[in-house]
C-alpha cells in the first residue's frame, strides 16, 4: 500500500503557493461564464494564467488528458474535455476543475458555476455540493479518520434526496497529483486512515441530483450520470493542522468560491 506522506512546514508553504495559483485560476475560470463562451476558451484562459505564474496544468498530459482544465456541463459529473464544439447557454451549469504544480507541488480544486439564470433545483443542487464539502472536513481533524469526512459528506447529501458519486473519490495530493490516502464520499464513519498534522487531501464531493451512478463516455475521459441528472462537483486541497482543517485553494484576498 502506497503511504501517506506528510508534509514538513517548508513543503506545507510550497503547497500554499500552488494551492493559491490554482484557486486563482478556478475564479478566473468561473468569470468567464457566459451563454456563448466555448470551454475551450475558459480552458485556455487557465492554461495561459498557469502558465503566467510559473506554474504548470497539473492534467494536462495526466494520464494523456488533453486540457489543463475540466469543464463538465449539466449531466457531465467530471472531467468534461474543453472542446470549440461546446457552446455554454443560459440555465446550464458548469463544473470546472483545475490544478497547478509549481516548486514540485500541486494544487487540486473544482467548483461548479451557474450559466445565467438557473433553475431552483439547479441552485439547491450546486448549494448542498458546496455545503457537503464544508459539512465534511468540519471532521478533517487530527485523530479523526478518513471515512468520518466520508461519512458527513454522505449523510448531508443524501438529506436533500441528492446522491453521491461512488466510482470516483477524493486523494491526497502534493508531489503527486493523486496521492494515498483515497477519501470516498461515502461510507459509515470510523474508517480509513487517521487523520495527522501535515497530512494535505484534496475532498471533493461528486453529487447527482438523481441516481449516483455514471458512466465513462468512449473519449475515455467524460463522466455522465447514467440517468441523465444534473451533477455538480466542489473541491479544495485542505492541510490538516493542530488546529484543523486549512483551506489551501484559497485567493489571494482569501477567497474560496
Ligand atoms: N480534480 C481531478 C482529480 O482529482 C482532476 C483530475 S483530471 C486529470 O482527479 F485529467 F488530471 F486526470
Ligand atoms: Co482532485
Amino acid at each position: 500500500m502506497e503511504l501517506i506522506t506528510l508534509k514538513s512546514p517548508r513543503e506545507q508553504e510550497l503547497m500554499r503557493r500552488a494551492g493559491r495559483i490554482t484557486a486563482q485560476a478556478r475564479k478566473l475560470a468561473g468569470e468567464m461564464i457566459k451563454p456563448g463562451v466555448t470551454t475551450l476558451e475558459i480552458d485556455a484562459a487557465v492554461r495561459r494564467f498557469i502558465e503566467s505564474q510559473g506554474a504548470t496544468p497539473s492534467f494536462l498530459n495526466y494520464s494523456g488528458y488533453p486540457g489543463s482544465a475540466c469543464i463538465s456541463v449539466n449531466e457531465v459529473v467530471i472531467h468534461g474535455i474543453p472542446s470549440r464544439r461546446i457552446v455554454l447557454k443560459e440555465g446550464d451549469i458548469v463544473s470546472v476543475d483545475v490544478g497547478a504544480f509549481i516548486g514540485g507541488f500541486h494544487g487540486d480544486c473544482a467548483a461548479t458555476y451557474p450559466c445565467g439564470e438557473i433553475s431552483d433545483e439547479a441552485k439547491k443542487l450546486i448549494e448542498v455540493t458546496r455545503q457537503s464539502f464544508w459539512e465534511g472536513i468540519q471532521n478533517a481533524r487530527a485523530g479523526n479518520r478518513v471515512s468520518d469526512i466520508s461519512h458527513a459528506v454522505q449523510k448531508y447529501v443524501e438529506g436533500f434526496g441528492f446522491s453521491v458519486v461512488r466510482d470516483f473519490v477524493g486523494h491526497g495530493v502534493g508531489s503527486k497529483l493523486h496521492e494515498a490516502p483515497e477519501v470516498p464520499n461515502y461510507g459509515p464513519a470510523g474508517h480509513g486512515a487517521r487523520l495527522q498534522p501535515g497530512m494535505t487531501i484534496a475532498v471533493e464531493p461528486m453529487v447527482c441530483a438523481g441516481d449516483w451512478r455514471v458512466r465513462v463516455l468512449k473519449d475515455g475521459w467524460t463522466t455522465v450520470t447514467e440517468d441523465g441528472s444534473l451533477a455538480a462537483h466542489y473541491e479544495n486541497s485542505i492541510l490538516i493542522t493542530d488546529d484543523g482543517p486549512e483551506i489551501l485553494t484559497v485567493t489571494e484576498d482569501g477567497a474560496y468560491e
